[in-house]
C-alpha cells in the first residue's frame, strides 16, 4: 500500500493520504512574498509575467474597459471597500483593475484551493491590491479570506459564498450595521443564499449575478464547456474522440461540456435527477442513464451538478480500467474521493492534476486535480471574452449597491435580480464590440407586440 504525495497528512489504513490534508500549509511550503496587513502571494517576483497575462485578458475585454473608462471618471466607489473572494485569474485581475479605477480600494482572496495563477497575483499585489492568494492553499484558506475582513469591507463579492458566509457567520453584528452588500457569482451560491434568505440568516442584500442572461447563458454554458474539455486535455492529452463520455448533470454547465465533447466525436451520456433537464439530453441525441449504469460504461466522466456524492464507492467499483473522473462543479464534494481512497491499494502522480488509483483487482482509475473545477485547476478558467460579460455584470452591481447606498434609496434585504435594462446594456456592448449590428423595432412593431386586441 503505498501513495507518493510528500506531505505529512493523516492516512488511512491504506497507507493513502486522507484528502482534506493533502495540501500542506503555507508554513511548509517554503518561502512566501509578505507584507504583513498588505499581501501574501507565492512570489512577488512574478510579477513582470503576471502583468503581461493580464494586458491579455484586458485585450479580450472590451465591455469591462468600456465601463472602466466611464467610471473612472466619476468615481463612484470611491472611499469604498470591496472585498472579494473569487478565483485570482487574469480575467479576474482586469475586474480589480476597473473596480479600483472606480475608485474602490480593493482586498482579495482566492475562492479555490487550485484556481489561483500565482504571477497574476504578485502583478495585482505589486499594483496595491491587498491581496491573500496562491496556489496550493488549503489550510490557510480562511486565514486569506480573514485578512481581508480585516480591512474593514463595505462591500463583498463572491464566487461560491465563501466570504459572505464568513462574514455572516463569524462576524454577524458587522455584517448586519456596516455591509452595504454584496454579490454573487456561482448557481450553487445562489441556491444557498436563498435558502440563508428565506430562514432569515441574511444580513444585507446580494445581487444574483449567476442569473443575469449574459451570465449564465454564456459563461456557464461556452465558458465551461470550452475550459472543462481544457482543464481534461491538459491533465491528461488523450483523445476525446471516440469516448464515452459521462456528464453528471445536464444544466447550463453539463450541457455546454456535453455539447463541446460531442463537438470533438465523444459518445455523450448523460446522468440526471431533473426530468425536463435529462429530456433535453435525450433530444441533443445522447444517451441519458442512470449513473449505475453509466459508471460501468464510461471512459471519461465530468460532474457538473452542484450536489454531492454523484460518483462514489458504488461506481469506482464498477467502473472500467483506465476510466478518467473529474469535476467541473464549484464543490469539490461531487466525487467522493474518500470513498476511492479507501477503497484502493495504492495512488502514484502520473503528471500534474492526473492521480492514478490502483484498484485491489488491478484497475486503475484516474482523477484529476483532486476532483476540484478541473476547468481552473487544470486550465485558465473560462476565456477571457465570456468572463468580460460576467464580470461586467460583477462590476455594475457593485455600482448599483454603492449608489443606492449613496442615495439613501436601500434596496430590501434579499436576493436580488439583475435588471433586464443592465442585461441588454452589457449584451448590446459587446455586439458593438464585435462589430456586429442587429435590427430595431419599428414603432409599428412596437405597437403590435403589445397590442391585445391583435388577432389572427
Ligand atoms: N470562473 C471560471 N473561469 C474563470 C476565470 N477565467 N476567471 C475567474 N473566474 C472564473
Amino acid at each position: 500500500m503505498s501513495s507518493d504525495t510528500n506531505t505529512t497528512a493523516a492516512v488511512h489504513s491504506n497507507g493513502i493520504q486522507v484528502k482534506p490534508d493533502v495540501i500542506p500549509p503555507r508554513a511548509e511550503q517554503g518561502n512566501f512574498s509578505e507584507v504583513e496587513g498588505q499581501y501574501c502571494v507565492r512570489d512577488i517576483s512574478l510579477a513582470d509575467e503576471g502583468r503581461r497575462l493580464i494586458d491579455w485578458a484586458e485585450s479580450r475585454m472590451p465591455v469591462l474597459l468600456t465601463l472602466r473608462e466611464k467610471y473612472s471618471k466619476t468615481q463612484p466607489l470611491k472611499g469604498l471597500t470591496i472585498a472579494g473572494c473569487l478565483h485570482v485569474t487574469k480575467e479576474t485581475a482586469v475586474l480589480i483593475r476597473t473596480l479600483a479605477a472606480a475608485g474602490a480600494k480593493v482586498t482579495w482572496s482566492g475562492c479555490n484551493p487550485l484556481s489561483t495563477h500565482d504571477a497574476v497575483a504578485a502583478a495585482l499585489a505589486e499594483e496595491g491590491i491587498s491581496i491573500y492568494a496562491w496556489y496550493g492553499n488549503g489550510p490557510d484558506f480562511y486565514w486569506c479570506i480573514d485578512r481581508t475582513i480585516d480591512q474593514e469591507p463595505d462591500l463583498t463579492l463572491d464566487d461560491g459564498c465563501d466570504l459572505i458566509n464568513t462574514v455572516h457567520e463569524r462576524h454577524a453584528e458587522y455584517a448586519k450595521t456596516r455591509v452595504i452588500g454584496g454579490t454573487e457569482e456561482t448557481t450553487t451560491g445562489i441556491q444557498r443564499l436563498r435558502a440563508r434568505s428565506e430562514a432569515g440568516q441574511l444580513y444585507y442584500p446580494v445581487i444574483a449575478v449567476n442569473d443575469a442572461e449574459t451570465k449564465w447563458d454564456f459563461d456557464n454554458v461556452y465558458g465551461t464547456g470550452q475550459s472543462t474539455i481544457d482543464g481534461i486535455i491538459r491533465a491528461t492529452s488523450v483523445m476525446i474522440a471516440g469516448k464515452k463520455f459521462v456528464v453528471a448533470g445536464h444544466g447550463h454547465c453539463g450541457s455546454g461540456v456535453a455539447k463541446r465533447a460531442s463537438g470533438l466525436g465523444a459518445d455523450v451520456i448523460i446522468t440526471e435527477v431533473k426530468a425536463t433537464a435529462a429530456l433535453k439530453g435525450v433530444l441533443e441525441g445522447y444517451d441519458v442513464l442512470p449513473m449505475d449504469k453509466a459508471a460501468a460504461i464510461g471512459d471519461i466522466f465530468c460532474t457538473a451538478t452542484g450536489v454531492k456524492d454523484v460518483i462514489r464507492k458504488r461506481h469506482f467499483e464498477v467502473m472500467k480500467d483506465g476510466a478518467i473522473v473529474c469535476n467541473t462543479g464549484h464543490y469539490d464534494a461531487e466525487i467522493n474521493l474518500k470513498e476511492l481512497e479507501e477503497i484502493a491499494k495504492s495512488k502514484r502522480t502520473i503528471r500534474k492534476n492526473c492521480q492514478e488509483y490502483t484498484m485491489a483487482d488491478g484497475r486503475r482509475l484516474y482523477v484529476l486535480a483532486e476532483g476540484r473545477l478541473v476547468n481552473l485547476a487544470a486550465a485558465e478558467g473560462h476565456p477571457s471574452e465570456v468572463m468580460d460579460m460576467s464580470f461586467a455584470n460583477q462590476f455594475m452591481s457593485h455600482i448599483r449597491l454603492a449608489e443606492a447606498h449613496t442615495s439613501g434609496d436601500k434596496f430590501p434585504i434579499e436576493v436580488l435580480d439583475i435588471p433586464v435594462e443592465q442585461d441588454q446594456y452589457i449584451a448590446q456592448t459587446k455586439l458593438k464590440t464585435l462589430g456586429t449590428n442587429i435590427d430595431e423595432l419599428t414603432e409599428e412593431q412596437q405597437r403590435y407586440i403589445t397590442d391585445y386586441n391583435a388577432g389572427t
